[in-house]
Parts: structure tokens; C-alpha cells; sequence
């Protein structure tokens, strides 16, 4: 639905973008991560047309963005609803008149019925005639997901929709990203910063560090198998321990933490510590997360106890040296 290939943005002399490239398929939701200042917000205009860029393609439908101006830019843009951080919103208007704005200025007709309709679908009924600056966050991005959905865009455009809401009123609102997602088959970027969010929503997903692309995929299988790159964006809560060798497991929950431990340190018969465990949930899906250290010289026989068992997992280094060099 959205390709981009070997994009390039430039600030004046200052490349922002280098060579990005990316697929997001129909119907999924795509997440665009990494830290701020990485190009995230930079790459989703690019996609609308808000933003010129000096090379590379961004096709939406097969049409190459940058071709686009007049109506037919209108018309791409009016098929990809778009929420914020702030939610700009009407703030002293009601919720109705939020919602109902895109469609008095495109000029539709029944616009009290799909106003009713999209409120109703946001969960909002009952606060049509109520000002949107007496509203709560989560009451206010509704708001703002309703309006972006009016005119029925098939893509929806994300940026940083959730940053500025507490944990239980993020949930609530990924909660509703996921309905549409899977009710309406609307195809949905999604730009955060919050690893969370990605994990808990995100079908695939670019991440950027810098203006670079550090891994672009399926989410589940990148953070199964994270490469070098992407594991210095995404650090485990845990501190790893000194000396010995610290190993990162990983596992679907069908096998549980208790049991992958209790059956390795019965047949290697080694001692190891546990660092730290989590369960931890991508989608549907639940993995474990496992971080063991064994002794240095015990490392060749866990490697090959844990080939064969199936498991997914990886050495870590301990990363300061790397650290000091940025
Ligand atoms: N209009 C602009 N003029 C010049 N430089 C810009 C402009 N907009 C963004 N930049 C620069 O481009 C880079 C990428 O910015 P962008 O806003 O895309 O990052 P981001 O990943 O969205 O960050 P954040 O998480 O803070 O929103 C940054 O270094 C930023 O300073
Ligand atoms: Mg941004």
C-alpha cells in the first residue's frame, strides 16, 4: 500500500533522512520508532505530501507522492487521516463541530449521520454537545481519531498519538486503534518513541536512529532475533552482569519461565544466574524473556543445549565501550 525506497531528506545542507526504506502492507499497522530527532515525523510527511524530499520514491497506491500537486495532492491526503500529539483540535468548539469539520469543508451531505456514527465508534455519544477543552486527554484524542476518520480514509497517519497520555488512558486508546484496525481494515502508521507501544500494536515496523534505518520488518520476529544495531535502541530493563557470559532467551509462552529454567539447569548440570525474566506481549502474542550468566567456560555446552532445545537467543555484550563512542 505504502512503499518507500532509498529515501532522502535534506534540511538546507543537513541530511535528515538516509535511504529509508519501507513497506507497509494493506490493512496492518505499521510502527515508525526511535528517539527523538530520529526523522521520524519527517518520513510521515513525506508520505502525505506535506514535505518535498531529494530523492528516493515514496509510492502510496503505486503513485509516486512528489508527483502529486493541486487536487490530486488534495485528494491523496484526503485518504489519510491524520492524528497528533497535542490533537489539535478546535478547542473551544464542541465535539460535534470537531468532527463534523472536515465534512462541511469537503461539502458531504448527511453530516449529522456519520458525525453520530463516528462518535459512536470512538465511544463519545454522549459528548457531542460538550467543549472539547473540558474534556479529558484520552476523551480529547478521540476526538481527534473521530475527526480524522470522517471522510473514510483508508490509511490513518499517527504521530505520536499516545506520548502525551498516562499508561491506563494509552492502553485505552491503543485498545481503540486495534477495534478500527480490525473492524474497518484501515491501514495505520503509526509514529512513537514508546518502545510499548510498538510491541503492543504494531504488525511491523521501521526503526530509525538518526535519520538511519537500524531494522525494518515484522515485529515480532525483530525482537525475537534483534540484530546488533537494534539492540543498542532497545535495552532490557535489566542490568547485565559482569564477568561470565550473559545470555538473552527467548521463548513463546507455551513453554513457561519456570520450566525452560528448571529443565536447563537440570540437564547441564551447571550453576547459572538468573539476571532478570519477563513475560512480555506482541499483539496476540505472549514470549518470554529470559537473561541468564553462566560461567565463560560453561558457554559452548549452554550454546549447544539451547540449539537444541529451539530456543531463541543471543550473547550480550555489555555495552559501555560503544556507549562512550557516540
Ligand atoms: N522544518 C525543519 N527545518 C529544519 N530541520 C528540521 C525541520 N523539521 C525537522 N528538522 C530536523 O530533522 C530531524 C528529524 O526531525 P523529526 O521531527 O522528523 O524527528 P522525530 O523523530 O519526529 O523527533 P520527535 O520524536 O522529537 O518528534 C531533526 O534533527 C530535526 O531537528
Ligand atoms: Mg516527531
Amino acid at each position: 500500500m505504502i512503499t518507500i525506497e532509498k529515501l532522502q531528506k535534506f534540511y538546507g545542507a543537513r541530511q535528515v533522512l538516509h535511504d529509508i526504506s519501507m513497506h507497509v502492507k494493506e490493512g496492518e499497522i505499521f510502527g515508525i520508532v526511535g528517539h527523538s530527532g530520529a526523522g521520524k515525523s519527517t518520513v510521515l510527511r513525506c508520505m502525505n505530501g506535506l514535505e518535498p524530499y531529494q530523492g528516493g520514491k515514496v509510492l502510496v497506491n503505486g503513485v509516486e507522492v512528489s508527483s502529486l500537486d493541486g487536487i490530486r495532492l488534495r485528494t491523496l491526503q484526503r485518504g489519510m487521516g491524520m492524528i497528533f500529539q497535542n490533537f489539535n483540535l478546535m478547542m473551544r468548539k464542541n465535539v460535534f463541530d470537531n468532527v463534523a469539520f472536515p465534512l462541511r469543508l469537503w461539502g458531504e451531505e448527511g453530516i449529522d449521520a456519520r458525525v453520530n456514527e463516528l462518535l459512536d465508534l470512538v465511544g463519545l455519544t454522549n459528548r457531542a454537545r460538550q467543549r472539547v477543552q473540558s474534556l479529558s486527554g484520552g476523551q480529547k484524542q478521540r476526538v481527534g481519531i473521530a475527526r480524522a476518520l470522517a471522510l473514510n480514509p483508508p490509511i490513518l497517519l499517527c504521530d505520536e498519538a499516545t506520548s502525551a497520555l498516562d499508561p491506563k488512558t494509552t492502553m485505552s486508546i491503543l485498545d481503540l486503534l486495534d477495534d478500527i484496525n480490525r473492524s474497518l481494515r484501515l491501514t495505520i502508521v503509526m509514529v512513537t518513541h514508546q518502545m510499548e507501544v510498538v510491541k503492543r500494536l504494531c504488525h511491523s515496523l521501521l526503526m530509525l536512529d538518526r535519520g538511519k534505518m537500524v531494522a525494518m520488518g515484522n515485529t515480532a520476529e525483530l525482537f525475537l532475533s534483534p540484530t546488533r544495531e537494534m539492540r543498542k535502541m532497545v535495552t532490557d530493563e535489566f542490568a547485565v552482569i559482569p564477568g561470565g557470559v550473559n545470555i538473552r532467551l527467548m521463548f513463546p509462552k507455551a513453554i513457561s519461565l519456570d520450566c525452560v529454567i528448571t529443565r536447563m539447569a537440570r540437564s547441564l548440570d551447571i550453576d547459572f544466574s538468573i539476571v532478570g525474566g519477563k513475560l512480555e506481549r506482541y499483539l496476540d502474542d505472549v514470549f518470554g524473556f529470559l537473561i541468564i550468566n553462566v560461567p565463560k567456560e560453561q558457554k559452548e555446552r549452554v550454546f549447544d543445549y539451547l540449539e537444541r532445545e529451539h530456543l531463541y537467543w543471543q550473547e550480550l555484550d555489555l555495552m559501555e565501550e560503544e556507549a562512550d563512542n557516540e
